[in-house]
């Protein structure tokens, strides 16, 4: 509706400037992308999406709703990288938070109690199991890159899924100007 009051050519310019604006982000990222392997947490980054991490405290570690309950935000989180590789193996009873270790409250000791001991406040099971290698490189992981990260950013969304996914345009800051995006087109 502003956009009829205006001009055709001041209309054109706008939209081409908009239509780079959404894929130059890709193009710098994949020539400025550092190799997976040059981050020690890569590993503990691929369990926090395979052992689906993401689907209850989200790529972001924030946590929100999800089918667990409010997962905690690993971001504001207090703990220590022990007693978050005790939260991951143990789950945390009476919550949504799953165990990860394959016969945890069974054959292998959490708190010094077994199933019987926590009845209805026995946590769900993990959706796959972590080993204890695992384990301490997810907790690696969001020690890295999660805890005290503060909000959420574009720059970290990117880096999270190595590329600029749709998932990321919410953290676009709001003030980008399109000029300023328009000026790193400069390669073409
Ligand atoms: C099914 C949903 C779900 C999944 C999957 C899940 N979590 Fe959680 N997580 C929760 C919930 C819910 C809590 C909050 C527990 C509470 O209320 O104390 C939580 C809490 C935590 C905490 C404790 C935070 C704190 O400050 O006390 C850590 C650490 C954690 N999760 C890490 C992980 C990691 C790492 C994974 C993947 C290996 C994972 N979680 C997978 C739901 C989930």
């Amino acid at each position: 509706m502003i956009l009829s009051l205006l001009p055709a050519s001041a209309i054109r310019p706008r939209l081409s400037i908009l239509a780079l604006a959404v894929v130059m982000p890709a193009v710098a990222f994949a020539e400025s992308a550092p190799p997976a392997a040059s981050d020690p947490t890569a590993a503990g980054k691929a369990v926090f999406a395979k052992a689906n991490c993401v689907g209850c405290h989200k790529w972001h570690g924030n946590g929100g709703g999800g089918y667990g309950g409010d997962a905690l935000s690993l971001r504001k989180t207090q703990l220590t990288r022990e007693q978050i590789i005790d939260t991951v193996g143990c789950g945390r009873p009476g919550t949504g938070m799953p165990f990860f270790t394959r016969g945890a409250y069974d054959e292998i000791k959490c708190h010094d109690m077994n199933r019987q001991d926590l009845g209805a406040q026995m946590p769900p099971e993990g959706g796959t199991f972590l080993r204890q290698k695992d384990i301490e490189a997810v907790a690696d992981y969001v020690l890295a890159h999660v805890k005290g990260a503060g909000e959420p950013t574009y720059a970290q969304c990117v880096d999270f899924f190595s590329s600029s996914s749709r998932v990321c345009d919410i953290y676009r800051p709001r003030d980008e100007k399109p000029e300023a995006t328009a000026s790193t087109g400069k390669s073409q």
